[in-house]
């Protein structure tokens, strides 16, 4: 069993996505899985110019030798872990560059066999925390095509990193005792990956989840009683206002809810 670790940041063992993808594999080491961690950053991948050649049949990138190395390996990995930083609200370049040039052996999704095998996606964001779901939502499109079976996403951020680095090891655990487990067909796999968690979080869906990190958070702390207290407040009068169809309201409720919560963390 092997458990490879794709890490987009480019600033490599600095970022905090190593340091979480190095937890993960460290837990599926204690499994008993043989791990890898492919830093996108020392290969520089190209961005795919379409240039019409043949990959999408012999999975051979014509312009890059080492695309198609990378997908071998990726290909030769029984369980995946993906981590992207966020960048401008979205996946970081790095790391879509490797999406869309990676060709696999079999999971081609109209044809080839249902490998199923597992794998985990994790977004890195900073200060703010948005867009983290929409990078999530990117590195999970890429697994859905890609055929692999879903972990739960993870989505990190100063508001949970405390949690998902505690979590991590038992993440690669699991990568590590997991058998495939092919889809059915097409159907499954489209529904699959429909059901999981975040899949359908809009911007509002994002900041309460971060105001509720917040709050959680903020509980431990003493002298942010008060502020844990309106932010309850104001969450409980999104619910509410959401419950009555009024979207402006439940947003503006949001949006406070998350202000300031980020100033008292
Ligand atoms: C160009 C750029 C854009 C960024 N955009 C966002 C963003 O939209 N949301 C956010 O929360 N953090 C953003 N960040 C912060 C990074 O997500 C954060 O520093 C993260 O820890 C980077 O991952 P790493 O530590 O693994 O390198 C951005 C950073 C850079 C360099």
């Amino acid at each position: 069993m092997k458990v490879l670790g794709v890490v987009g940041s480019p600033r490599r063992e600095r970022g905090l996505s190593h340091r979480i993808v190095t937890k993960v594999l460290e837990g599926a080491n204690t499994a008993g899985a043989q791990t890898e961690l492919l830093y996108l950053i020392d290969q520089k991948p190209q961005y795919c110019i379409h240039c019409g050649h043949s990959c999408f049949e012999d999975g051979e990138c014509a312009q890059e030798a080492e695309a198609t190395s990378r997908s071998r390996l990726v290909d030769a990995a029984d369980a995946l872990v993906v981590c992207a930083p966020v960048y401008c609200w979205q996946a970081n370049g790095l790391t879509t560059a490797f999406f869309d040039k990676h060709r696999p052996s079999a999971g081609h999704w109209t044809r080839d066999r249902q490998h199923g095998r597992h794998a985990l996606g994790i977004a890195v964001a900073g200060g703010t925390g948005s867009g983290v779901f929409t990078a999530l939502q990117s590195i999970y499109a890429w697994m859905c095509l890609s055929k692999y079976r879903p972990l739960d996403p993870a989505p990190v951020t100063r508001f949970n990193l405390s949690d998902v680095l505690a979590d991590a090891p038992g993440l690669g655990r699991t990568l590590a005792e997991a058998q495939p487990r092919p889809f059915a067909d097409t159907a499954e796999l489209m529904l699959t990956y429909d059901q999981l968690r975040f899949m359908d979080f809009g911007r509002i869906d994002e900041f309460r989840w971060l105001a509720e990190q917040i709050a959680r958070g903020l509980e431990a702390r003493q002298d942010a009683q008060t502020t844990v207290d309106t932010l309850q407040r104001l969450m409980a009068e999104a619910t509410s206002k959401r419950t009555a169809g009024d979207a402006r309201g439940e947003a503006e409720c949001i949006m406070r809810t998350y202000r300031i919560g980020a100033a008292a963390w």
